[in-house]
């Protein structure tokens, strides 16, 4: 038994110490944002924030996560009360087949949530190891941009804001 603490809930987990942290979220919790790409730690889809910074959860076994926080997309906001960056991605329409915008909007959160207003030069060599093979990444860029330009920190999302 493992205990994970997932956007801000303990969830006791009956998985083997090695199970990848995207399993865990995925087959266990049934929290679906991040997805499997490679599985390689190569193209990003599985990002996940660990104590605020980004990890490939597919690489992760959850015995190194101790009583470290995860988040996940779904600890951003809803279908009907979008985070900030999770409109912006609307507003910009960054979204082509969708299936690596969960692990970009989550890394893209990282930095937000420790930069006021980062350089261009910042969020492109933050958002590198995040790939996208619909080729969306100057509107995923142009999003991150709106959210950046206002030029204040991100707060860790709307569980928090609840709590
Ligand atoms: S699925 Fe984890 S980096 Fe590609
Ligand atoms: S929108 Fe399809 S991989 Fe990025």
């Amino acid at each position: 038994m493992i205990n994970l603490n997932v956007n801000g809930q303990t969830q006791p987990l009956e998985v083997t110490p090695e199970t990848p942290l995207l399993y865990a979220l995925r087959d266990h919790l049934k929290l679906n944002g991040a997805k499997y790409g490679c599985g390689m730690g190569q193209c990003g889809a599985c990002t996940v924030l660990v104590d605020g910074r980004p990890v490939f959860s597919c690489l992760f076994p959850v015995s190194s996560v101790g009583t470290r926080e995860v988040r996940t997309l779904e600890s951003l906001g809803t279908t009907e009360r979008p985070g900030p960056l999770q409109q912006a991605f609307i507003d910009h329409q960054a979204v082509q087949c969708g299936y690596c915008i969960a692990g970009m909007i989550m890394r893209a959160q990282a930095l937000l949530e420790q930069v006021a207003r980062p350089t261009e030069q910042q969020i492109r060599e933050h958002m590198a190891p995040n790939l996208c093979r619909c080729g969306t990444h100057k509107r995923i860029l142009a999003a991150i941009r709106q959210v950046a330009d206002k030029g204040q920190r991100l707060n860790a999302g709307a569980l928090k804001e609840r709590a």
